[in-house]
């Protein structure tokens, strides 16, 4: 059986004024106008053999937006577990194989970002199953997508000895180098950008986070130990928890561990990490401008913008490289080359945001 691990607990800060800490972006509908990042992750798996319901990890505080959205698509889950405080993925996704493997010791999982876009299923659906043979056999594997830029914001993964159709070992994984090591990568050409998402058993995980990480895989198993279960909410022991060392799976694990494989993923990737990356990841029409359905804009000689709005018409003359924002709370006006430094404009707001 394979096991979604869906990690839901990101803030997503830098895609602002939209996403919000009381509802961020995961939980909006991004992608599509009815349907939430979310809730599209989760029906993005139909169709796939032997698939358990999804174990959803996410802050105690989205429990019940948590809830509402997969009531809404009808997802029966296997448990929603709750963080009390953000330790990054390395101990969530520990908490979630403590939790599967209740049910079944050889429990496999299917570790989801909630925040990517993936446009070609088919082509999804085959790199899992790939990616499940070499699971089964005691690898930890990871999804490689080809580089196309020295995107310092990524995994990379060189690849190793082939190991089947699309299938290689991973000679190395360095999380997020700097430019200089990220434009090396990419012009030496055997590097892939790690997408964040993960099949392995759950019982390997583990292993391998005792070994590499025994503080961390100490502290989640205690934090999951004594965690409080009420209805389908598995709450995460607050002291026990906010104990344990934060740090993400790419740092903890992928780039110490010696069991990984890597197979390729060629279905339109993206992670909708920053506006930027939202507006690539569009349609946009002849003049590149990429306007959202619900936004009522009326746009001359306007080029190269991505335009969000919904409750009133938006207009522009004679700009380009702009990024529009308008909710009914706060606007926001970016030149697009700049929108790597949202965090600044976060930092100038000072609890307005
Ligand atoms: N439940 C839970 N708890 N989820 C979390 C937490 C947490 O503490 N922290 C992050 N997440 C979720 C985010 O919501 C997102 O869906 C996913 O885990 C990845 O976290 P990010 O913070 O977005 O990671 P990243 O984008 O910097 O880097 C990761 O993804 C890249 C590709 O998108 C790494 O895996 C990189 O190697 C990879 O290239
Ligand atoms: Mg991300």
């Amino acid at each position: 059986n394979l096991v979604p691990v869906i990690l839901a607990g990101g803030s997503g800060t830098r895609l602002w004024p939209l996403s919000r800490s009381m509802y961020p972006k995961q939980f909006l509908p991004l992608l599509a106008a009815d349907e939430s990042m979310l809730q599209l992750t989760i029906k993005r798996l139909n169709g796939l053999a032997n698939l358990a319901e999804p174990i959803l990890l996410c802050n105690d505080e989205h429990r019940f937006l948590a809830e509402e959205q997969l009531r809404q698509i009808a997802c029966e889950s296997n448990g929603l577990i709750l963080e009390p405080v953000g330790r990054n993925t390395a101990p969530a996704i520990a908490a979630a194989a403590f939790h599967a493997m209740k049910s079944s010791e050889d429990a496999l999982l299917l570790v989801l970002a909630a925040d990517h876009d993936i446009k070609n299923i088919g082509a999804f659906h085959e790199a899992i199953a790939r990616a499940v043979d070499l699971a089964q056999q005691g690898k930890l594997v990871t999804f490689g997508i080809v580089a196309d830029e020295p995107e310092t914001g990524y995994g990379y993964i060189q690849r190793g000895e082939a190991l089947g159709d699309a299938s290689y070992e991973i000679n190395k994984f360095k999380e997020k180098p700097n430019l200089e090591t990220a434009k090396k990568y990419l012009a030496s050409g055997d590097y892939l950008w790690n997408s964040g998402m993960f099949v392995f058993k759950a019982s390997v995980y583990l292993q391998e986070l005792e070994k590499l990480r025994p503080e961390l895989y100490e502290a989640s198993r205690l934090a999951y130990e004594a965690s409080e279960q009420d209805l389908n909410f598995i709450r995460l022991n607050e002291k026990l928890f906010s104990e344990c060392p934060s740090e993400s799976i790419d740092y903890a694990v992928m780039e110490n561990t010696k069991n990984a494989a890597v197979v390729s993923l060629d279905a339109g990737w993206n992670d909708l990490g920053s506006w930027e990356s939202v507006y690539k990841d569009a349609n946009s029409d002849e003049n590149g401008n990429a306007i959202t359905p619900q936004t009522d804009a009326v746009c001359v000689d306007t080029k190269n913008s991505y335009i969000n709005g919904g409750s009133r018409l938006i207009t522009t003359l004679g700009v380009e490289n702009l990024i529009i924002i308008d909710t009914p709370s706060a606007l926001l006006i970016a030149d697009r080359s700049k929108i790597d430094s949202i965090k600044l404009l976060l930092t100038e707001l000072k609890g307005r945001e």
